[in-house]
């Protein structure tokens, strides 16, 4: 069995060896040599180009580099009925906790006030309160919005998370559903979006999402561009309604260079890069899938099309 390795960010070398330590007959072939496309019956991707997977006719599963599948699902020539599998890795799920973490204690400890004042050469002390006073609020509660409030829960915040469907997590206190949002919102100091990028959560961070958190309050998008109505977030911050935003991910990616966020004094940019996954560690799930592939048994973390995660 031949996989196709095809992804612009992620060591094609590394992947290799990492998958063939596990599956030593596994022949693994980086995009652009396909060779014969006939030959190819898995393929394990990261932003493709559109078409590549539909011109692979014996294609029996797609596995996706990244956890997030709504770029592959855009590709209108998707094959309709190949699997396609989600990356859930503990390299991943950790380095997104230990982001989100780094986030939280950046605005508990008021950082981004600091950095305004320092602008103005201005030396005023901000009380330090206990973890506990700062409220953060996990929008996704799936694998990584889970990790993450579990983390922050050990850290001593206070934590709240939204989810489609009811969670239990020790020490969060758990809201579901679009009936729960506003009484989630109410109270969130720093508000985390975890959510995956469907038809359903696209655009959920605008004015109206905004206008009910508690005035002052901090925005770390860490999930998807499409998520934030970038214009309501500018008046957002204009008005003091939010204080500060930390950008991860964005409708264009890089973003361009001209682009009102790169040089506001209240939005933090960071280059898609909260959380990745580590061959050593990701290879170990990618090669279970391709063993259940190849003994016709059910594959792990199948993506629901429909849900669009
Ligand atoms: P996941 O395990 O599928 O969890 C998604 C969570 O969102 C679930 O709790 C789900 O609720 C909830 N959700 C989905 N649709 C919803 C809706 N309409 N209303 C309320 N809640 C909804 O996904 P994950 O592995 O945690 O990843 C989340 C996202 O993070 C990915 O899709 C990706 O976009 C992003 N990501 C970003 C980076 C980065 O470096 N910036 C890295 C990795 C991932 P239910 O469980 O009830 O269905
Ligand atoms: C990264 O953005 C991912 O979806 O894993």
């Amino acid at each position: 069995m031949a996989l196709l390795f095809a992804s612009p960010d992620d060591d094609p070398i590394a992947w290799r060896e990492a998958l063939q330590r596990r599956i030593p007959d596994l022949e693994v072939r980086v995009f652009p040599e396909i060779g014969d496309p006939a030959e190819i019956e898995a393929a394990l991707v990261w932003l493709p180009p559109p078409g590549l997977l539909a011109s692979l006719p014996r294609l029996r599963a797609i596995f996706s580099l990244g956890a997030g599948v709504d770029r592959l699902l855009e590709d209108p020539t998707l094959p309709a009925d190949v699997p396609i599998c989600r990356m859930v890795d503990p390299s991943l799920t950790a380095s997104m906790a230990e982001f989100v973490l780094l986030h939280a204690l950046r605005y508990h400890r008021d950082l981004d006030v600091y950095e305004q004042q320092q602008r103005r050469a201005e030396w005023r002390l901000v009380m330090p309160r206990p973890a506990s006073a700062t409220v953060v609020g996990l929008l996704g509660l799936g694998e990584l919005g889970g990790a993450s409030a579990r983390l922050l829960v050990r850290h001593g915040f206070t934590v709240r998370g939204w989810s489609r469907t009811r969670k239990t997590i020790e020490g969060v206190r758990c809201f579901a559903g679009p009936e729960e949002l506003h009484p989630f919102l109410a109270e969130v100091g720093v508000l985390v979006c975890l959510l995956p990028s469907t038809p359903a959560t696209r655009g959920i961070l605008n004015a109206e999402l905004f206008a009910r958190l508690p005035r002052g309050a901090r925005l770390v998008n860490l999930a998807r561009g499409a998520h934030l109505v970038e214009q309501d977030l500018l008046e957002a911050l204009g008005s003091g309604r939010l204080a500060h935003a930390t950008l991860d991910v964005f409708t264009r990616e890089p973003l361009p260079s001209d682009h009102p966020f790169w040089r506001h004094p209240r939005i933090t940019v960071t280059p898609h890069t909260a959380s990745y996954s580590l061959p050593e560690s990701g290879a170990e799930i990618i090669a279970e899938n391709i063993r259940r592939l190849r003994a016709g048994a059910p594959l792990l973390h199948r993506v629901d099309r429909q849900r669009g995660y």
